[in-house]
């Protein structure tokens, strides 16, 4: 049995088999809708979401499946003292898949020594966020037709943003990707990733502190928000929640089909303004998810494409 931990469990040919499904999916959303009738989907969500929950549950519905479980910790057994390997056992007696999100990071992991279930990864803590990843990894696909030959600059909260974490170990296996990293010095990408990813031979990775600076070089920029419930004290998220703010005006220098993506929510690092500008591809993207999720749950339970 496969679980999705961590986006490197993925190899790159099942990463991309999984793009080209979720490609497939969107161009012949009839063909899937009856392909997991009868199964079921759980999904377990110790901590708050919008997109990743209901899009995975949209996912399920559209693949002809069901879907159950819990939206916050608070109204699971876990308010009793219930430890979440027991919870997760329980579950994946009544599941066939299970998508689970928690605070702590290596929480999915330990879930998944227990479950009889397959078990995704929706986010643990300031650590890892797959499934945004092959969300993010579509739409850039998408948007550029490539994964490879792109400068990407990455924004704002770089060390507790999990979809970070993720998305920039995911990239670092196409080719000549450049990673251009923008935050101040306390919100930079933990020193283990800048070994880890950045440490590769042939990798190319800049720190800078503003988006002024870079934005003329990007293909891609991924904006993120300063993850509040991560912070340890409230002064210094209040004196950092507002370093970086995207405007019209500072996209005048920026290319023509630059990619502007963010795994959202929005709190101000993008004004409203920019959403209709055509370079904006956060809501297109946040709709990739849905098929992307869609992609990974079918291909997880051993189905393909529907020819
Ligand atoms: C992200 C997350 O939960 O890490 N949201 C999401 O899944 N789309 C990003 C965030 O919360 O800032």
């Amino acid at each position: 049995m496969r679980h999705l931990i961590d986006p490197m469990d993925l190899s790159v040919k099942e990463i991309d088999d999984l793009l080209d499904l979720a490609d497939h999916i969107i161009e012949n959303k009839k063909r899937y809708a009856k392909v997991c009738e009868g199964k079921k989907l759980a999904t377990l969500f110790f901590e708050p979401s919008t997109r990743t929950r209901l899009s995975f549950e949209a996912a399920m519905m559209e693949l002809g499946g069901n879907v159950l479980g819990f939206s916050s910790a608070d109204s699971s057994s876990s308010t009793k003292g219930e430890s979440v390997s027991d919870t997760v056992k329980v579950v994946s007696c009544y599941a066939d898949i299970i998508a689970m999100r928690h605070p702590k990071e290596g929480a999915p992991f330990l879930a998944s020594m227990k479950s009889d279930s397959p078990i995704i990864n929706a986010g643990d803590g300031g650590h890892n966020h797959p499934t945004q990843t092959l969300t993010d990894l579509l739409t850039i696909r998408r948007e550029k037709g490539r994964l490879d030959n792109i400068t990407v600059g990455f924004c704002g909260d770089l060390k507790f943003g999990r979809t970070v974490h993720s998305l920039i170990k995911a990239l670092s296996r196409y080719e000549n990707v450049t990673y251009i990293m923008i935050s101040p010095e306390e919100l930079e990408i933990p020193n283990y990733l800048k070994e880890e990813v950045f440490g590769k031979e042939g990798m190319t990775f800049e720190q800078v502190r503003t988006i002024d600076e870079v934005i003329d070089r990007l293909d891609v920029l991924y904006m993120t928000r300063v993850q509040k419930e991560r912070f340890f004290n409230e002064a210094d998220y209040i004196r950092l929640k507002d370093t970086y703010i995207l405007d019209m005006p500072k996209l005048k220098k920026a290319k023509e089909n630059l990619s502007i993506l963010h795994p959202l929510p929005r709190v101000n690092e993008i004004a409203v303004e920019v959403d209709d500008d055509p370079r904006a591809c956060y809501f297109r993207q946040a709709l990739n998810g849905k098929f992307v999720r869609m992609a990974l749950i079918m291909m997880m339970l051993g189905m393909g494409k529907v020819e």
